[in-house]
């Protein structure tokens, strides 16, 4: 493989800034199982102030923190209400259905945001022959909907309706700073009303690993229970939770520049006649656009999105198919304008070739 010089794959490619890799060395551990690592102590108390919760839990991935919200707000047997692109639905390897025992109720949406009476229409009655539904579960910002950010009110009109019917609200915030980015406001404004919220340090944040799970004291005492069931109870881990500080204090204020990038790249690409995207559509870091199969040169066998991605990796251009005609690139703190220039130059080349 040529060695990739431009990483549009995901925003979880970064590598730890030099703050981090200080803060990693010289961060003071302790063994977490015994809850003695003071390092990871610092990092929940500064999460969960960030975002408005009484407490919060490192756990190694999203999906642990996602799953740990789904296993502990649910029981086996009942239903969760999801937009139907939802990334606990359709990217975390059936792990409701596997670890909680719990359906999903998947909604489908024409833009990606839930309306308070499709989620109403969603739970089902308190009958003795019904599935029980117990939880709804949010996306902000929607991966799978290019990033979609959803505002305050969205989130409270929807929670109001969830908890009026006894549901619990877990908000699968990865990329909650983008949306607060976007959208003007705070990550804690856009949490509240959630019962559970799971953000990424790993992603835009560029933080080698970790997510934080932010509750009640209650439900966040459960899920330390729940991660060393789930094989997530680990040691020494201030040595990440350094890196965690680094991305909540230093690398949330500057994602605009990402969203302004990605910006910058979806207009690029809308002057090509072969890319279908409309660059108002694009609201953070994620761009998702399609291809115009008749307009992408190459093997007619191979599908267009798989053509244009592979033309670019030969220019040193790494992103990735979405779809047979869907493409997806990711803007993050490794990329600056020069690569956005750079990618659409080599855009043009493949499209053009
Ligand atoms: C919206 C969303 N939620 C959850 C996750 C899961 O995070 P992880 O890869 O850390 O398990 C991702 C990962 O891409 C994501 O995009």
């Amino acid at each position: 493989m040529i060695a990739a010089m431009i990483d549009l794959r995901s925003d979880t490619v970064t590598r730890p800034t030099p703050a981090m890799r200080r803060a990693m060395a010289d961060a003071e551990v302790g063994d977490d199982v015994y809850r003695e690592d003071p390092t990871v102590l610092r990092l929940e108390e500064l999460a969960a102030t960030t975002l408005g919760f009484p407490a919060a839990l490192f756990v190694p991935t999203g999906t642990m923190g996602n799953q740990l919200a789904v296993h502990l707000q649910t029981h086996p047997g009942s239903e969760v209400v999801i937009e139907s692109r939802g990334h606990i639905f359709n990217f975390e390897m059936g792990a409701m259905a596997v670890w909680s025992g719990a359906l999903p109720r998947p909604i489908v949406t024409d833009n990606g945001l839930m309306e308070a009476a499709q989620v109403e229409a969603a739970i089902a009655p308190k009958v003795s022959y019904r599935t029980p539904t117990r939880l709804l579960a949010l996306e902000n910002t929607h991966n799978l909907w290019s990033g979609l950010p959803m505002d305050s009110a969205r989130t409270r009109a929807l929670t109001a309706v969830a908890h009026a019917h006894g549901l619990a609200v877990h908000l699968d915030g990865a990329r909650i700073f983008n949306a607060a980015a976007a959208l003007g406001t705070t990550a804690a404004e856009l949490a509240a009303g959630c019962d559970t919220v799971m953000f990424c340090l790993s992603k835009g944040l560029a933080a080698p690993a970790g997510s934080m799970l932010c509750g009640s004291k209650e439900l966040i005492q459960e899920a330390i229970r729940a991660r060393k069931l789930f094989g997530g109870g680990m040691r020494q881990i201030g040595i990440l939770a350094a890196a965690g500080i680094v991305a909540l204090t230093e690398m949330v204020e500057r994602l605009g520049d990402d969203h302004l990038r990605a910006q910058r790249l979806a207009k690029g690409l809308a002057e090509l006649p072969a890319v279908d995207i409309d660059p108002a559509r694009v609201y953070t870091n994620i761009v998702v656009f399609r291809l115009r199969p008749e307009e992408v040169p190459g093997a007619v066998e191979v599908a267009p999105s798989q053509r244009f991605v592979t033309g670019l990796n030969e220019r040193g251009v790494l992103c990735g198919t979405f779809s047979a005609t869907e493409v997806r690139m990711v803007t993050h703190y490794e990329i600056g304008d020069s690569d956005v220039e750079a990618t659409l130059r080599a855009a043009r080349e493949v499209l053009e070739s």
